[in-house]
């Protein structure tokens, strides 16, 4: 069973970048994965310091469901032209990873999309986005998204008011699981 994991989403109520995740992730389910989200208060974690070994219960969750996750999706907001300090932060944390056979994200293919209220941020995010995966040894998917928000709107049922918007992040997701079927 491939695992693919979604890590994204603003703390706002009705997060439109934590919506967009779901989306994405239902893409890899559809292409067979089991999904797994990781988004608002369970993102709330103290700044990354590397001179701490202690990890909160959230801080454990993240790093060990990516420890064993085949594929990732990361969605995050555009805030001043940038992913989020949430995002930022949880991904911070990935340096754990790095004394692994498997190190940061290696081997795995990583879905990764951007939300923001006009068409900059969502791109400079998304750019933001592919520099950190190729950081963290990650494959980025063929297919990346750059959503603008102020032009698609998503609903709390799994929809937008774009069909094309969904079906952008349902194929990133579905990118995602073929990636790590083709690792084998
Ligand atoms: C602190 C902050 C900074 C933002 N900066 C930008 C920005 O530079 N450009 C932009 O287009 N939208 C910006 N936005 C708008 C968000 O990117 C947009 O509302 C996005 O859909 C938010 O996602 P969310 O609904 O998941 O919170 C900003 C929002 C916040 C709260």
């Amino acid at each position: 069973m491939i695992n693919v994991v979604g890590i994204g989403g603003s703390l706002r109520a009705g997060s439109q970048s934590e919506r967009a995740l779901h989306i994405a992730l239902s893409g890899a389910a559809e292409a067979g994965a089991r999904t797994h989200a990781i988004t608002g208060s369970s993102l709330v974690l103290p700044f990354y310091d590397t001179a701490l070994t202690e990890r909160t219960p959230e801080a454990e969750h993240l790093v060990e469901t990516v420890r064993q996750a085949d594929g990732v999706i990361i969605v995050s907001p555009g805030y001043h032209g940038a992913l989020s300090g949430l995002i930022k932060n949880a991904l911070d944390y990935l340096e754990d990873l790095r004394p692994d056979t498997r190190p940061y994200l290696d081997g795995r293919g990583v879905g990764l999309v951007a939300v923001a209220y006009g068409w900059q941020a969502a791109v400079t995010t998304l750019g933001q986005l592919r520099a950190i995966t190729h950081a963290l040894r990650g494959w980025p998917t063929p297919l990346g998204g750059a959503v603008n928000s102020a032009d698609v709107t998503f609903d709390d049922d799994g929809g937008a008011s774009d069909p094309k918007t969904v079906d952008t992040l349902r194929l990133i997701g579905r990118q995602v699981t073929e990636f790590a079927l083709k690792q084998g």
